[in-house]
């Protein structure tokens, strides 16, 4: 059983878990999510693991430091939560907005990353008509936050997974809806004006795992394809949408597993 714990970070408490033994795993989950995410993944790997997760700045019960939280601001703040369990290398695995901080962390501080894997995500900035979806979004989310995250959440599965898995869904939601607005619009704020890091697909010295869903409607596959391409990141795809940590868990598990074993 994971323990939820908090430290005290630039006048705001940081909501954390921590469970296992082992090789660090550090997860970090994406946009109006929080580490409630990682659940089942987690307790799978927690007997042979080091498992933490965290709130993100504006997630969860983690407070917010500014008006734009930059995936830098992000970074950061993972690594005060490393520093402050003292903890070397880590596995860093994001999914989406979560992968864009792991990217920004490995930049930031690469002797302390050992493996990075992404999930529905990309080392890609924002292109033009994504910057004025996120200014569109921010107006949306100052006139009605709660509309703005039942669409977003709900448009994130199709029809057969609304099905499939239709409790996991409205408990997501429900996590979603906990996001406070100055987190929505500073993570809005922060993801348009992210940059590219694509070079550490290609020159980060460390292991890297991409993992895409067919049919994810926020990351193409074809545009994952075509970055990982010529690269030493391998890439797996997944037959799901974007959240693939909530709708195949266990080819999540599988892959991560043997990746992790090949370390
Ligand atoms: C996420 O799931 O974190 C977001 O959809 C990422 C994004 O909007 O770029």
């Amino acid at each position: 059983m994971s323990q939820v714990k908090s430290f005290h970070y630039k006048n705001i408490s940081v909501n954390y878990s921590e469970v296992g033994k082992g090789s660090t795993l550090l997860f970090l989950h994406g946009f109006l999510e929080n580490h409630s995410l990682w659940d089942e993944i987690t307790a799978y790997f927690a007997s042979k693991y080091r498992i933490i997760t965290v709130d993100l700045l504006g997630h969860g019960d983690t407070g917010c430091i500014g008006y734009i939280h930059t995936m830098e601001d992000q970074a950061d703040m993972v690594y005060a939560l490393i520093s402050h369990l003292r903890l070397r290398k880590i596995n860093i695995i994001g999914h989406s907005m979560g992968g864009y901080v792991a990217l920004a962390f490995a930049e930031l501080y690469p002797d302390h990353v050992k493996s990075l894997t992404l999930i529905n995500s990309t080392s890609r900035a924002d292109n033009e008509e994504r910057k004025i979806n996120r200014d569109r979004a921010m107006d949306i989310v100052k006139k009605n936050a709660p509309t703005f995250v039942r669409m977003a959440t709900q448009n994130l599965f199709d029809e057969d997974t609304h099905q499939r898995i239709p409790e996991k869904i409205a408990q997501f939601t429900q996590e979603a809806l906990r996001t406070p607005l100055q987190g929505i619009l500073a993570s809005l704020a922060g993801m348009k004006i992210r940059i590219d890091r694509e070079a550490l697909l290609h020159f980060g010295p460390y292991p890297k795992l991409i993992l895409a869903g067919e049919k994810d409607t926020i990351m193409s596959l074809e545009e994952i394809k075509e970055e990982t391409q010529d690269t030493e990141a391998l890439l797996e795809t997944l037959p799901c949408g974007h959240v693939a940590p909530l709708e195949v868990a266990d080819l999540v598990i599988a892959k991560l597993k043997s990746f992790l074993k090949a370390l």
